[in-house]
């Protein structure tokens, strides 16, 4: 791990990343030697900085600290925090930002997630609307926590989130994307959740295939006429939703040949 180009893994406790979450991060994976997609993490880190007024770092050094620490397999993440402060959460126009880069295994999940797909519950816990903070991936995650402590089996893979204005948005890690009458849609990320890279690789994707998908509100109410279903994100790929469970709701998802063509394209 590299702190502002140190081998170390040790931070003042003044960092207003500890002290306020005041930063952004990105988790890059790395298979087969090949680091996907950094061109549109370095932009969406690029985004979150500008976002939050953070001075974004030199893309030149971040390339160079990752080439330092990469790992045929392996997840690189980099987080910038806008440094060192008093307690208050006055911004000191001095401050400098942190920038760490780290190196991590990457997880094994169960082959069968990718084959025969996954259940999924319906969190209690809602993301709160803030349209100043949609879409970029700083570090206050403290509703994918609540959310991720819900459940402690294995066999519930994720859990959808809502917002407090009853919309589906994400799961506690991943983006989501539903089938309702044969038309691929998205959630809209202008009120909450992370617009992730796979998300943007997938609509991407569909664009080129001649079926764009469609980036709209989607009422939880919604759910009965979901055709099919998978979450994606840049760690773990494309799973599809096999099982929706909740105590009130429960429903059976198949693979249609839509989905399974995307599967295999990614
Ligand atoms: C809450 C949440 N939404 C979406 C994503 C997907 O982001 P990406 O595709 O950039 O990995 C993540 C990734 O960790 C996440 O934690």
């Amino acid at each position: 791990m590299l702190i502002n180009g140190q081998a170390t893994k040790t931070l003042s406790a003044l960092d207003r990343g500890l002290q306020f979450g005041d930063g952004i991060f990105e988790t890059i994976a790395v298979k087969d030697g090949h680091i996907a997609a950094l061109d549109l993490h370095l932009q969406r880190l690029q985004h979150g900085c500008a976002t939050l007024r953070i001075t974004p770092p030199d893309t030149t050094i971040l390339q160079r600290e990752i080439q330092q620490l990469i790992q045929p397999n392996c997840v690189i993440k980099i987080t910038i925090t806008r440094g060192n402060s008093q307690r208050g959460y006055t911004v000191e126009a001095q401050s400098k930002p942190t920038r760490i880069v780290a190196c991590f295994p990457l997880p094994i999940f169960p082959a069968h997630y990718r084959t025969a797909g996954i259940t999924v519950r319906l969190c209690e816990t809602r993301l709160a609307r803030q349209p100043q903070l949609a879409g970029i991936k700083h570090l206050n995650r403290l509703e994918n926590v609540l959310a991720r402590a819900e459940w402690h089996t294995a066999d519930i893979a994720d859990g959808l989130l809502l917002d407090t204005a009853d919309n589906l948005i994400e799961t506690t890690a991943r983006n989501l994307f539903l089938a309702i009458n044969h038309q691929w849609v998205t959630p809209d990320l202008r009120h909450a959740g992370i617009a992730g890279i796979m998300r943007q690789r997938v609509l991407t994707h569909l664009a080129e295939q001649g079926t764009p998908a469609v980036i709209r509100d989607i009422a939880v109410s919604e759910l009965p006429q979901v055709d099919a279903a998978f979450v994606c994100n840049s760690i773990s790929g494309l799973w599809h939703i096999r099982r929706i469970v909740d105590k009130n709701y429960g429903k059976s998802l198949s693979i249609n040949p839509a989905l399974r063509a995307l599967l295999n394209a990614f």
